[in-house]
């Protein structure tokens, strides 16, 4: 196992990292967790989870802050590099502002961690790293799948850039890791849902949302791929300890159409007032292979998911708690 002291966690404040955080403290490591503001309330959260008050330490430091990341890494056996601009549905960002910070602080956060004789580095990409190839041949996507960069470059809008930010900062890191002696494995999470820590919605949160009330018609796209938060922070948390853990490891739990995603919500919830595109019967859809991504490397480490279900279910329990969602009331489109 990898040594178990002291970690960084970068954007530790965020959706999947808060999780990440609460997992290691529970497991006994000291974690220095960066945040933009360690002041700022969104980030009240963190200090509240079991141990933070002894054993987790916010460090302030943007992406674009080496002198901050250094600090923040410096005396850590190992690092979880989280933190990464994600494009939030209307709010356009540039592809300025997606990629050049994915690259920056990735690079910025690597360099940190030479300096720091860094033992093993964890970096979360994404699927938006591994799905657009449309030359991959009708099986299952697996980590030897990757986004088509030039294909890419040559799309317009916030998902393209943000696809294009993941797939390079990711192919950064793996070149980093020929080059240098700490490990560094990749994590690609699918569309990552479940209940939050955080007070602010993020972006896949708002997006499960606006999908249940209606105001999308689906999940960015018709094709979904869903996983946990908390079995996203799990496989984090198995690949840093497992010494086997080597390369790049999709962690998605379902591949499944946008209709079949409406079917269950109308199944768990028969009693709620669905918007009316729920209702509509759909022909069943048969995917095709090469849509679906396959986790069996995480698995074979002994990654686990929960059903669909309870995920869906501590979703809504965590919308109605923090009021986003109202209990069992009519929707209106
Ligand atoms: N949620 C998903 O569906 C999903 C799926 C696959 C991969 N991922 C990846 O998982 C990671 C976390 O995403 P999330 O879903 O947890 O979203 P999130 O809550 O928005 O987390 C993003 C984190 O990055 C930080 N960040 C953004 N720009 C930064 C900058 N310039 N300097 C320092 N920190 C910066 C944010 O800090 P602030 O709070 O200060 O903005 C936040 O802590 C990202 O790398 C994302 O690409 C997410």
């Amino acid at each position: 196992m990898a040594e178990k002291q002291r970690v960084c966690v970068t954007g530790s404040g965020g959706y999947i990292a808060s999780w990440l955080v609460k997992f290691l403290l529970s497991r006994g490591y000291t974690v220095h967790g960066t945040v933009r503001d360690p002041c700022d309330e969104k980030n009240d959260h963190l200090k509240k989870l079991d141990n933070a008050a002894k054993n987790l330490k916010l460090f302030k430091a943007d992406l674009f802050d080496y002198e901050g990341l250094s600090t923040a890494i410096s005396g850590c056996s190992g690092v979880f590099h989280i933190a990464c601009p994600v494009p939030f549905e209307g709010v356009p960002l540039t592809e300025e502002e997606l990629i050049t910070p994915a690259l920056t602080g990735t690079k910025n956060v690597l360099e940190a961690c030479t300096e720091a004789k860094v033992k093993k580095v964890v970096v979360v990409s994404s699927i938006a790293a591994v799905v657009y190839d449309p030359k991959w041949p009708n099986v299952a996507k697996n980590e030897d799948c990757w986004s088509d960069t030039q294909l890419l470059h040559s799309l317009e809008g916030y998902w393209p850039y943000y696809y294009l930010a993941k797939t390079l900062m990711e192919r950064e890191a793996i070149e980093w890791s020929k080059r240098n002696l700490a490990d560094v494995v990749t994590v690609c999470p699918g569309v990552t849902i479940g209940p939050r820590l955080q007070s602010t919605l993020n972006s896949s949160s708002l997006g499960l949302l606006k999908f249940i009330k209606g105001f999308e018609k689906s999940l960015l796209s018709d094709q979904l791929y869903l996983v946990d938060v908390r079995d996203v922070a799990d496989a984090l948390v198995l690949v840093y300890e497992n010494q086997e853990a080597k390369g790049r490891y999709i962690c998605n739990s379902y591949s499944l159409h946008n209709d079949s995603l409406t079917e269950i919500l109308r199944n768990m919830y028969p009693n709620r007032n669905f918007p009316e595109s729920f209702r509509e019967r759909k022909e069943e859809v048969v995917m095709e292979e090469r849509l679906r991504l396959s986790s069996e490397k995480l698995q074979s480490l002994g990654w686990k998911f929960r059903p669909l279900e309870e995920t869906i279910d501590d979703s809504v329990v965590s919308f109605e708690a923090s009021g986003d969602l109202p209990k069992q009331i009519a929707y209106s489109m």
